[in-house]
């Protein structure tokens, strides 16, 4: 049981409510650039990780006291509820998700099982109610968006150019809907139960969905994206989206009924803001940056916060993951230069 008080600057963060300072957290913050996680690592995979509710604690855990940031993200993979749909995954060490199930056809589509959570991912769930009696900063539930998941099932693993999926999206419209419809369901059925279990705010990944042009966003994408988050407008719970390369998708993502767009370093928070993002943002330094001198980093940063702290609506994040490369002091560091330059104005 955590005896620190309740920082919840990240939630107020993401309602755009006034608060101390600025928030702060990293994607893939529990990770290979940390030696304990390394360790843990030697020990159990990835999954085995996540199916031992206290080991996949502690891993989430991992980063919070030693970096000081303002959230947690729960410690698992956007494929983690696939065996349960019938997609046999495996991780394979700096690839990424391989299936050796690859969907060609609808009739692949149509066998999808739905999910169930409390049956099929019940470690997920108790990983969850472990984290809240330890935790005093918000938790953060995810899972991978319908089109960043389709691209896998599809491709069969990580792609350069995402052709098989764009060729299935385009010669089988309505397989394509299917599949989009049973991720979607999937989605909202995961993502309330993580709320249900004492998530207090959902990222959704869409990492690759940068690979479309806006025109078949809207046609192949949005509308399962609307149902998705109409769908989760009832649970008390702010709800993110993040993918990589979108900053054309903006105007699209600020049509969906969600609390915060996250950014990577493509787009700057200013420029996102003339396109419209009245709400929240969340980004965007380089994760490159991280591996930079200290004085770039520390330029870039203040760059970024000074565009981001024009409006309450901001959480600074990396524009994408943290890499295997990094310095734990580094990402203490910058923690500590986010909190004492932002609660200085
Ligand atoms: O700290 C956190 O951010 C939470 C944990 C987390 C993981 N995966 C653990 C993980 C999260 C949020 C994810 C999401 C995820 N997984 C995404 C969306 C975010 C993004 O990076 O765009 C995607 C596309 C995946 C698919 C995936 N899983 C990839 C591309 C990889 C990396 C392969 C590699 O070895 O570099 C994985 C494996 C994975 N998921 C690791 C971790 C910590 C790698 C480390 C390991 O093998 O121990």
């Amino acid at each position: 049981m955590s005896t620190k008080p309740f920082n919840d600057n990240f939630l107020k963060a993401c309602r755009g409510e006034a608060h101390d300072r600025v928030p702060a957290w990293y994607m893939r913050q529990a990770g290979r650039y940390q030696p304990e996680y390394r360790k843990i690592r030697e020990k159990y995979s990835l999954f085995e990780i996540t199916h031992r509710p206290e080991v996949c604690a502690e891993v989430t855990m991992l980063p919070i006291e030693q970096l000081d940031v303002d959230a947690a993200i729960l410690f698992a993979d956007i494929m983690t509820p696939m065996p349960a749909m019938g997609i046999n995954v495996e991780i394979k060490s700096n690839i990424g998700p391989v299936i050796d199930n690859p969907i060609t056809c609808k009739e692949d589509v149509e066998k999808l099982q739905p999910l169930h959570p409390s049956e099929d991912v019940p470690y997920i769930l108790d990983t969850i109610k472990l984290l809240r009696e330890q935790l005093s900063v918000p938790l953060i539930g995810f899972a991978g968006a319908p089109f960043t998941l389709a691209s896998y099932l599809i491709e069969g693993g990580p792609s350069r150019n995402y052709y098989k999926t764009k060729a299935f999206m385009h010669s089988n419209p309505e397989a394509w809907h299917l599949l989009m419809d049973k991720l979607g369901e999937m989605t909202v059925t995961y993502l309330q139960a993580q709320i249900h279990a004492g998530a207090q705010a959902v990222q959704v990944f869409d990492s690759w969905v940068g690979a479309l042009n806006a025109q078949d966003y809207r046609t192949y994408v949005a509308p399962v994206m609307n149902r998705i988050f109409s769908a989760l407008e009832k649970e008390n719970a702010p709800k993110i989206m993040f993918g990589v390369g979108a900053g054309h998708l903006l105007q699209e993502w600020n049509k969906l009924p969600l609390d915060v767009i996250g950014l990577d370093w493509r787009t700057s928070i200013t420029q996102a803001r003339q396109q419209g993002v009245s709400r929240t943002v969340q980004g965007n330094l380089d994760p490159g940056l991280l591996l930079a001198d200290w004085p770039e980093l520390e330029k870039k940063a203040k760059k970024i916060l000074d565009e981001g702290m024009e409006s309450p609506g901001f959480i600074f994040n990396l524009g994408h993951g943290v890499y295997p490369q990094v310095k734990v002091e580094t990402l203490q560091r910058l923690t500590a230069f986010i909190h004492n330059y932002s609660a200085k104005k």
